[in-house]
């Protein structure tokens, strides 16, 4: 074939175009709830939030300070007046200037140093310091739109070391005393296990010579003798999120890798669609984020590719889909107290070496009923029809009063409340959903563009509720795609997230 002259080629784009838009119309009942919908904005929006085994702070890393940071900045052509490039050789060569919104001193905040917008009470309480500095990074990454202004994608850290000696966490949302270690339960190498990670950032630029692709980059460890040059190749721990895009083409690929380490064993990384007001799943204070509507079941979609490289080992919990929300026990939509709310998860988790622990010899850890797609129930009992394989666990609230028997309560330290988790395996009962499967779907070669229609598979899962209340509206504060690498040392997972939305109908 001939080689297509450039302006053949720029005919194909433009049609390519206006096709996309024909498909778009056909489907314009649906609309996107996120603010950059399939990551295709070039003046990017993103953030990293880090939390301890309570999902606070509870101690900051002195190098890093308050850990909450952003990479916020808007792009511009640069246009010389004359047309004849002669005059203005820089500008063909860097034809794009970058502004960014967030500062180095903005980032590097530390718990005591004031900020516009810090609240007194704030100032002197590393917990309470950091969900303000996000409402203040939010404030100047902020995007207008409607029906509400937007922020930003959000990676998620997570650390599950738990001293339970220094008595950090509370127990079901209730302050607790400090107790005796079970190391098995709770991992710890002893003081400072909860601290902070490092958190090192490569600001977005363009990288001379190739001026049209932008990258950047947060990474580190939580290991206090990391060695910045040995990346996952050392036996510390690690993390690294690197976003890049060509203008004005594609999606965003935000490339992860998370390593696990004898003294940080249990590690989680994951890239958020947080809500952009209110609280977010799993997170008491006030948030911010890219959900400008937050998408409640039965009626939305989530579309992303996910390319899974590494793993991260037999227990890493690769969520294909997590998500979070938060009512209390009654159906009422949560309101801050930690003692009557309780967080309210689902994941699919696809790492085919995670077993079902749901059996028909072990009840506790499966939901008292599964509801089918026809919206035929099955009660677990019914050894026949109930889907075991489907689920993983789930684990009630430790709140929950009226438990059918046999039951198992989730984790009472790891959230600021009590929790509940449902979680799920690929099964034909979630075909009907557009979820996998098959064991294997989606997972290392098998890089997938997913259209999952969580907002159905959602409504149809089981939750815990008082008797005779009225059914709790399952709104979704944080959709979030990534690991948590559970109690396993020196593993390593890696993998890349492009394209992703959220669809909701259009009002
Ligand atoms: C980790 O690597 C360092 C440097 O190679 C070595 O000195 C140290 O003994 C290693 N630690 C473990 C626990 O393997
Ligand atoms: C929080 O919830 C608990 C349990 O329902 C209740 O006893 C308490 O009064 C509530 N606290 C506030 C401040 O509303
Ligand atoms: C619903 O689906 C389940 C599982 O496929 C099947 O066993 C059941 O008979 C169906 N119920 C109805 C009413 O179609
Ligand atoms: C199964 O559980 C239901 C609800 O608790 C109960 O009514 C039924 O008797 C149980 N069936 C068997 C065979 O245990």
């Amino acid at each position: 074939m001939a080689k297509q002259t450039p302006c053949s080629f720029l005919l194909v784009l433009v049609l390519g175009e206006l096709f996309f838009e024909g498909v778009v119309n056909v489907q314009s009942e649906y609309i996107s709830a996120v603010g950059d919908p399939e990551m295709r904005r070039d003046s990017l929006r993103v953030a990293i939030e880090s939390w301890n085994q309570c999902n606070e702070v509870g101690e900051e890393n002195l190098q890093t300070g308050s850990p909450r940071a952003a990479d916020c900045f808007d792009i511009y052509r640069v246009y010389s007046p004359q047309t004849n490039s002669d005059s203005c050789s820089i500008c063909n060569e860097m034809p794009y200037v970058l502004v960014h919104r967030v500062t180095d001193a903005d980032n590097k905040l530390t718990t005591g140093e004031p900020f516009l917008g810090l609240q007194p009470k704030s100032q002197f309480d590393v917990d309470l310091y950091a969900a303000d500095k996000e409402l203040y990074l939010g404030s100047k990454c902020e995007v207008d739109d409607t029906p509400n202004p937007w922020q930003f994608w959000m990676i998620m850290l997570k650390n599950g070391n738990m001293d339970t000696t220094a008595a950090r966490c509370p127990k079901n949302g209730q302050k607790v005393g400090p107790f005796r270690p079970d190391y098995n339960a709770f991992p710890c190498f002893g003081d400072g296990c909860m601290k902070q990670p490092y958190i090192y950032h490569d600001y977005t630029k363009l990288r001379w010579p190739d001026t049209t692709t932008l990258k950047g980059r947060f990474f580190g460890s939580w290991d206090s003798n990391w060695d910045v040059s040995r990346g996952t190749m050392g036996n510390t721990s690690y993390y690294s999120v690197t976003w890049e895009k060509k203008i004005g083409e594609g999606s965003w690929v935000f490339h992860h890798v998370l390593r696990t380490s004898t003294k940080y064993p249990w590690l989680m990384l994951y890239l958020r669609s947080d809500s952009t007001h209110g609280f977010s799943g799993g997170y008491h204070y006030s948030t911010r984020g890219m959900s400008k509507i937050i998408p409640e079941s039965p009626n939305f979609k989530v579309r992303f590719t996910l390319n899974v490289i590494k793993g991260g080992g037999p227990h890493s919990q690769f969520y294909l889909m997590d998500m979070g929300s938060c009512w209390k026990n009654n159906g009422l939509p949560c309101d801050g107290n930690v003692t009557s709310d309780v967080t309210r998860y689902s994941e699919m988790i696809i790492n085919p070496q995670t077993p079902a622990w749901c059996k028909p010899e072990k009840l506790d850890v499966c939901p008292p009923y599964h509801t089918f797609s026809n919206g035929t129930r099955v009660h677990r009992n019914d050894t026949s029809r109930f889907p075991y394989a489907a689920y993983h666990l789930h684990c009630s609230p430790g709140t929950a009063e009226h438990l059918e028997a046999p039951s198992n309560l989730c984790d009472p330290y790891s959230n600021p409340q009590p929790q509940e988790i449902v979680q799920i395996l690929p099964h034909p009962v979630w075909g009907e959903y557009g979820y996998p499967t098959k064991q294997g779907e989606g997972w290392i070669g098998d890089s997938r563009t997913w259209e999952l229609d969580v907002g159905r598979l959602s409504q149809s899962l089981y939750f815990y509720q008082d008797p005779g209340t009225r059914p709790a509206r399952r709104q979704w504060m944080s959709i979030d795609l990534g690991t948590e690498i559970f109690k396993d040392p020196d593993q390593v997972a890696e993998w890349t997230v492009s394209d992703f939305n959220i669809l909701v109908p259009e009002q």
